[in-house]
């Protein structure tokens, strides 16, 4: 089992970034981690005449590859202004771009952490909306980070133990659902 897991903050201090690494460690006994930051795969603004003059750009290419190389996929994301921060939302658009989409059947786990009250509960539905457009399978469980500021300790645990739980048990249902469709089975009418 191959996960990617990414963050939708680029920032090198970010609270997305700290709840990943905590979802990581839970993974990464029983899974293939694939830790990217967005930053390797950096592209430009989604510009459809530089799609049509250049195809698409190097770091949208790798981007790809890398989800197409799992079997799921972890994204811990923010939310701004209510929704799916820019850098995400550009780096899905370049990466649902043809020949291929290769969100198409995957099963995708979200997370969310905020310093407010609402643990980017708004950009986690939105990022679900799109995923699911783009035949991804994404989970119900999700792990939910409000006060994100107070909410890890020095070594980057999650302080309070209900949501060191909620992250467990989200990660293990990734995993049984992953496992369950990865496995060989009938194939599905076309
Ligand atoms: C452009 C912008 C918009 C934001 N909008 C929201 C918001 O709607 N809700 C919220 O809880 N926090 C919002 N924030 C605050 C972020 O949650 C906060 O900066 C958080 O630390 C970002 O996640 P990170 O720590 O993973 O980088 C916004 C931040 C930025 C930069």
């Amino acid at each position: 089992m191959r996960i990617l897991t990414f963050a939708g903050s680029l920032r090198a201090g970010s609270f997305n970034r700290k709840l990943l690494n905590v979802a990581v460690e839970t993974l990464r006994s029983r899974a293939d981690i694939d830790l990217l930051d967005l930053r390797e795969v950096a592209m430009p603004l989604y510009d459809g005449d530089l799609e049509e003059k250049e195809g698409l750009p190097e770091g949208a290419r790798r981007f790809k590859a890398r989800i197409a190389a799992a079997d799921a996929i972890l994204i811990a994301t923010p939310e701004y202004n209510n929704s799916v921060p820019g850098p995400l939302k550009n780096a899905i658009d370049w990466a649902s771009r043809p020949p291929d989409n290769p969100f198409k059947g995957k099963v995708v786990l979200l997370m969310g952490a905020s310093p407010g009250q609402f643990g980017a509960v708004r950009g986690v539905l939105a990022v679900r909306l799109i995923l699911t457009a783009l035949s991804a399978i994404v989970i119900p469980q999700m792990g939910l980070i409000p006060r994100a500021d107070q909410a890890f300790d020095e070594a980057g645990a999650l302080k309070d133990p209900k949501s060191r739980n909620q992250v467990e048990k989200a990660c293990a249902e990734l995993l049984r659902v992953a496992a369950a469709l990865t496995a060989p089975g009938p194939e599905a009418p076309r």
